[in-house]
């Protein structure tokens, strides 16, 4: 048989997290992800959390404790009046997103937010009038972006290697059993699979594509109401030729891939695209390549910490690799989503002969 040809990927441009400069930060609602970007920060960066807010004292001085931080708060109004931080990152559930991202501009602290970044696009919109406003930076904080793996995908697409799009697919399912103590099954916390895991493959073919557009949708709920599986369809009008399909699911593990398709060859994302890996091209003509991120578990944080950090620094509003366009053009994506699951389950609902 004979050896492919070997096709050389661009080195990615993305600094060393550690050679970004040092902020003070704070984190509001220290769950599961706060945590992991607590300990990453410190591991992987030369930037400190300094200060934790949570809505109870107790959980605020235990987080502190666990984690080496110093200061600590029985909520987000105390640790803003206290100040001696740099930034804030906010970490609650979607539904406290923008009351919590609201309150912490108003006090004149730049944001990191969480992803989903808000609940729906007026949400965002609102946040980021506000952020222009006060000139603070506001940035969702939608780590894969910052991925090593995330720029070599975003050069090779520059270089044109792939020729013309013409697909693109993503994944993104868990099999996250019903526990209605879980924020992910509760409508009142922004819960289900959509702003949870389908953010993912929404914000991935919207770097690659731009602004989602003639969106189909169709999915199932929970009996808690929270949609449970979402495939959608969409096009943009960069590449008219391309189509996204996407899917996302709180009921099953997916193959939480992603592939790009074009006319000279593929670009594909394998085992979690949205977290650190490797990219492979195929070409047509035989050609192959590709390129690793260092995977140390739990760092690919330590990427949107230094890129908030530098952009912080440098006095700037926003970073051009998530800016506040693409963060307002993925929630009015999620939005049409949304729109498209209700209508169906609405019409699958009604029985034969009756409308609604
Ligand atoms: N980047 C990633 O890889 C990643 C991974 C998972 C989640 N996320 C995102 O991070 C955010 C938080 O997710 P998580 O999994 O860390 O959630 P979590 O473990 O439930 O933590 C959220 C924290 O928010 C606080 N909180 C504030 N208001 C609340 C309310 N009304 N109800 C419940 N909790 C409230 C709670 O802390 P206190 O009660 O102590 O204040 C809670 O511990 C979401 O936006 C999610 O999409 C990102």
């Amino acid at each position: 048989m004979t050896p492919r040809a070997a096709l050389d990927l661009p080195p990615t441009t993305v600094a060393d997290p550690r050679e970004a400069p040092s902020l003070r930060w704070a984190v509001a609602s220290p769950g599961h992800i706060a945590t992991q970007f607590t300990d990453t920060l410190h591991r992987a960066t030369a930037s400190r959390v300094v200060a934790v807010a949570s809505r109870s004292e107790d959980r605020a001085r235990d987080f502190a404790a666990g984690h080496g931080v110093e200061r600590s708060f029985g909520s987000l109004p105390t640790m803003l009046e206290a100040g001696g931080f740099d930034a804030v990152y906010i970490a609650s559930p979607h539904s406290e997103h923008h009351a919590m991202a609201r309150a912490v501009l108003e006090a004149g602290y730049p944001v990191l937010l969480e992803k989903a970044f808000a609940m729906d696009a007026g949400q965002a919109a609102d946040l980021i009038d506000l952020a222009r406003r006060r000139g603070l930076f506001l940035m969702e904080a939608m780590w894969s972006r910052f991925l090593p793996r995330f720029d070599v995908v975003r050069q090779v697409l520059a270089a044109g290697t792939i020729g013309e799009l013409v697909s693109l697919r993503a994944s993104h399912g868990q099999h996250l059993p019903f526990d209605p103590s879980h924020r992910l099954h509760a409508p009142e916390l922004g819960g289900g699979a959509l702003l949870d895991l389908g953010i993912y493959p929404l914000s991935f073919a919207q770097m690659v594509m731009g602004d989602l557009v003639d969106v189909l949708a169709t999915g199932t709920l929970t009996p808690a109401g929270v949609d449970e599986t979402v495939h959608v369809l969409a096009s943009s009008r960069r590449h008219p030729r391309a189509r996204a399909q996407l899917e996302t699911t709180l009921a099953a593990q997916a193959t939480n891939d992603a592939a790009i398709l074009g006319t000279e060859g593929r670009i594909v994302l394998s085992d979690m695209f949205f977290a650190p890996g490797e990219v492979l091209v195929e070409l047509h003509d035989g050609r192959r390549g590709t390129a690793s991120d260092p995977v140390v578990e739990g760092d690919g944080l330590a990427y949107e910490a230094a890129e908030a950090a530098r952009r912080i620094s440098a006095g700037d509003l926003e970073s051009p690799l998530m800016t506040w366009q693409d963060t307002l053009s993925v929630m009015t994506a999620a939005d049409a989503v949304r729109e498209a699951v209700t209508a169906a389950e609405t019409r699958n609902q009604t029985p034969k002969g009756e409308t609604r």
